[in-house]
């Protein structure tokens, strides 16, 4: 060991002591001494310690000087005071902590808005249903059928997501349409029908404020257009229509034709399904379609589409 800096009385106390009986006060040597270390791996070795007599944190460093021979003949050892270092660092590693936690809460805080988004929609949905006895589970159900659709064509997880809540809420406009229509048990009138037919329009309007769902606009605006421009509200034709309205359309007049209705009951799936293949390609999307009857050709509709 050098000793050079220490002055001549502090070199009598230490002479002739073992290392750790100077530097940690100890009768036996420290846990992982590098010294000891450095003797049986024959390189230089490095320890971190924190005094505890002197309430500070040092790293000792011992390096073999060898011979010529190759043969270790001393020890070069040093000792830095490390503590300004280790106390940056455990600022540094608990403001990653307080980063890390902050991530954490904002992750919660996501999730849970997530999770309210998800209820509120779920609870406009309901409200579309709760207008009349006769639409009551409609807006589920057409959800269940569009999804169906989506994943028998093979749409993306991200897409099947935009559907279901396009689907969820594709009559909202009938919010605004009088219950006596809707509940009315004959044929609507010209003027009735017209009112009924503003839904779609509607619906947009009154989604329009919510900038984050400005994706599903155009699928409730257009979910009643039929492939051969005889719809409504822009009497769209085949292409022009955004392609989750023409799912939507197929899955809302399937519910329609297996649900009874104030003037009329269920026609029942035997009959939706015909139309469903004697309107493909001039009231229904032909890909739409026919996707959604190798869906009820697979499952029994009243288990499996079902939530
Ligand atoms: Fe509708």
């Amino acid at each position: 060991m050098t000793v050079i800096a220490l002055r001549k009385s502090v070199i009598k106390e230490i002479i002739g002591k073992r290392c750790y009986e100077i530097m940690h006060n100890g009768s036996k040597p420290i846990e992982a001494c590098p010294l000891l270390k450095s003797k049986t791996m024959e390189k230089t070795e490095k320890v971190e310690y924190f005094e505890k007599s002197l309430n500070r944190h040092f790293m000792g460093c011992i390096t073999p000087v060898l011979s010529e021979d190759g043969r270790i003949k001393s020890y070069i050892a040093s000792i830095i005071d490390i503590t300004e270092t280790k106390i940056k660092e455990n600022k540094l590693i608990k403001s990653r902590e307080a980063f890390l936690n902050m991530l954490r809460e904002t992750d919660h805080s996501y999730k849970e808005l997530k999770e309210i988004y998800k209820a509120i929609i779920l609870s406009f949905a309901n409200a579309i249903d709760a207008k009349s006895r006769w639409t009551k589970g409609h807006s589920e159900r057409v959800t269940n059928y569009a999804i169906a659709i989506a994943k028998e064509i093979g749409l993306k997880a991200k897409d099947i997501e935009t559907l279901r809540i396009a689907s969820l809420l594709h009559d909202i406009g009938k919010i605004g349409t009088y219950d006596v229509i809707l509940d009315k048990p004959g044929r609507l009138n010209d003027e009735e029908l017209a009112l009924v037919r503003m839904h779609p329009v509607k619906g947009e309007e009154i989604l329009k404020p919510v900038r984050q769902l400005q994706q599903i606009f155009p699928i409730i605006r257009h979910h009643h257009e039929r492939i051969d421009g005889n719809g409504y509200p822009d009497r769209l034709r085949g292409e022009e229509i955004p392609f989750f309205a023409r799912i939507v359309h197929v899955a809302d007049s399937f519910d329609s034709m297996t649900a009874d209705r104030p003037y009329r009951p269920a026609p029942g799936k035997e009959y939706a399904v015909s139309e469903l293949k004697k309107y493909s390609g001039t009231q229904f999307d032909p890909r739409a379609a026919e996707a959604f009857l190798r869906v009820l050709d697979k499952s029994d509709i009243s288990t499996a589409l079902t939530v």
